[in-house]
Order: structure tokens, then C-alpha cells, then sequence
């Protein structure tokens, strides 16, 4: 028979066992909830652009040579080329490319996931964007992987449209653990695309040799672009020079980062998110870096017919 000293003891004994572990729930329990599974595969698509992108272009070499398994035997990508970088620019590019195979992976081990999809990582599918971007023919084409500054204003394509959509997902997602990886994916993803927008921010007044357009007035129309093609509700993209009222607190013109009018980042919803990374404006009509469409439940459930 127990004593009654140990069994005050072990009242707040029993008591901190229920506490830790109704804490421990939600950090250590990896569960996703059935309805969170589409959401944190659907981001994938843009994870593995972002992988292939940045790895061909630092080194010449892409997640078939990195990681192969992270690939689950989707097709290589079409076009991806070592890029022209500077020493510095290729560091940190480097940088960006192996955090998204860890990204990858860390999907990967959350939910099932699915394979690569075709990508079309060619300079022709990159200038095709600028010349929709600028709203003429650019020639010599847009080259993304010949210099510094191009292939910074190719990423800048990219890394904040993931962003968008991390934002978009998060009030849509139920389980502890599929909120905490979110957020982990989203805090890293804005870090890269503050650091290719700081960049450009540095050199905005510079041309785009031989482009007769400056470093901040490209962004500004790529992010017109992505508006356009998304048909979200309202602005949800802003370049790196914006009229002073769309600025912080409506005061200010230099917008190294895109905020609204709190300052708060923009969401996109995947639907947007397709029509944007297609370049087609439809969900249903895949194209661009995409040419075969997304995968995933979310991105097939819209084609318009079978690729
Ligand atoms: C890649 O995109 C370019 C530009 O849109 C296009 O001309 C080319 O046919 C595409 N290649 C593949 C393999 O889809």
C-alpha cells in the first residue's frame, strides 16, 4: 500500500507527464492530417525547379548527380546549364541550391510526395518570360545563365512565387506539424528571395547590357507579369522601385522587399501559382518551365486533358 507521501509525490509527477507530452504533441508527432497532404506536396513542383535551377547553375550539375534519390525518378530537366557567375554570386547561388535539397527532402519525409516533373529550364523558356514581362521582343534573347545580373533577374522569378504560396497554404493547413514545416520552409524561401531582391536593389539603376532597360524596371515588369498571369485578387507582386504611396506606409519608393500594406507578405493561392509558373494564365494549360504540367493531386486535377 502506498504511503501517503508518495502519493502526493506522484500526483504532480502525473500531472507533468500529461503536460509534457500534450506540448510534446504537435512538435515531435510528424501525423499530417489527410486534408494538409495535397497542400505540402503541391509545393514540391517549385522546390524542384528552385533545386534544378540553382544547381545547374552554380556547378553544371543537377539533383541527378546531388540527390538522386530526391528525384523519384522524375525526367531530368530540359536546358539547365552552368551560368556565368561571379564568384561571390555563385557562392551564395550555391547556397541557395543545396537548401533546396534539404527542403526537398524534408517534404519528402513528411508526406509521400511525388516524382519531378518535366521542367523546361532552357534560356529560351526564361527569355520567352522577359520578352511577355517587357512586352516586346528582346534581342539579343534574354540569357539567363550568361552573367550575374541575369541570372539574378531569372531567380527573381522564382523563390518569391514559392514564398506567395507558402503564405497561401499556411491558414489552410490543420496539423501542428504541417504548420511547423511551412513555417520553416517559408522563413528560409523569403531569406532567399530578400537576398536576390537585395542584390538586384544594389545595381537598380544599372542597364541590362545590351538591354536599353534598367536592373529595377525588369523587376518591376516581371512582377506586373506574375500579377497579370495569377489574376489574384488585386496587387499581389511589387517590383523593386514602386510609386512612394505603395511603398512602407505609403512613403517611400525603394521596396527592397514586397509587402502590403502592412507590410505583410502576399499570398497566392496554387491555382494562382499554376497560371504564373505555366506562364499561360491557366491552370488547365500547362507551358512555360512546365511544359507537361505540375504534379500532384492539386496541379492534375486541373489539366485540361492528359500530358
Ligand atoms: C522550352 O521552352 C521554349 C520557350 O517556350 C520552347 O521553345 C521549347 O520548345 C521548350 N522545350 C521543351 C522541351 O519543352
Amino acid at each position: 500500500m502506498a504511503s501517503p507521501s508518495s502519493t502526493s509525490s506522484f500526483l504532480p509527477f502525473f500531472l507533468f507527464l500529461l503536460i509534457s507530452t500534450s506540448l510534446c504533441y504537435g512538435y515531435d508527432d510528424r501525423t499530417v492530417p489527410e486534408g494538409d497532404v495535397d497542400l505540402l506536396e503541391f509545393p514540391l513542383n517549385l522546390e524542384y525547379l528552385e533545386a534544378e535551377f540553382f544547381l545547374h547553375g552554380a556547378t553544371g550539375f543537377g539533383l541527378d548527380w546531388f540527390a538522386p534519390d530526391l528525384t523519384m525518378g522524375g525526367p531530368p530537366p530540359h536546358g539547365a546549364r552552368l551560368a556565368f557567375l561571379d564568384p561571390f554570386t555563385r557562392d551564395i547561388v550555391m547556397q541557395f541550391a543545396l537548401q533546396e535539397v534539404g527542403h526537398l527532402r524534408a517534404i519528402q519525409s513528411t508526406v509521400r510526395g511525388f516524382p519531378r516533373p518535366f521542367l523546361n529550364l532552357s534560356a529560351e523558356a526564361f527569355s520567352t518570360i522577359m520578352n511577355n514581362a517587357l512586352g516586346r521582343v528582346l534581342f539579343p534573347p534574354f540569357d539567363p545563365y550568361a552573367n550575374s545580373i541575369n541570372y539574378l533577374l531569372a531567380s527573381y522569378v522564382i523563390p518569391y512565387v514559392g514564398l506567395t504560396g507558402y503564405v497561401g497554404a499556411n491558414p489552410k493547413l490543420r496539423g501542428a506539424y504541417s504548420k511547423r514545416l511551412v513555417a520553416g520552409l517559408l522563413g528560409v524561401e523569403s531569406g532567399q528571395d530578400a537576398v536576390i531582391r537585395m542584390l538586384l536593389y544594389e545595381r537598380g539603376a544599372l542597364p541590362v547590357v545590351p538591354y536599353k532597360v534598367t536592373v529595377a524596371e525588369f523587376t518591376d515588369r516581371i512582377s506586373n507579369l506574375r500579377d497579370r498571369l495569377g489574376h489574384g485578387l488585386g496587387t499581389k507582386d511589387e517590383g523593386l522601385l514602386v510609386p512612394r504611396r505603395e511603398g512602407a506606409e505609403g512613403r517611400i519608393p525603394g521596396n527592397v522587399l514586397a509587402g502590403d500594406k502592412d507590410s505583410l507578405a502576399y499570398d497566392r493561392t496554387p491555382e494562382e501559382i499554376l497560371r504564373i509558373v505555366y506562364g499561360t494564365s491557366s491552370e488547365a494549360n500547362p507551358g512555360g518551365f512546365y511544359p507537361r504540367g505540375a504534379n500532384g493531386r492539386i496541379a492534375r486535377s486541373h489539366l485540361a486533358r492528359k500530358y
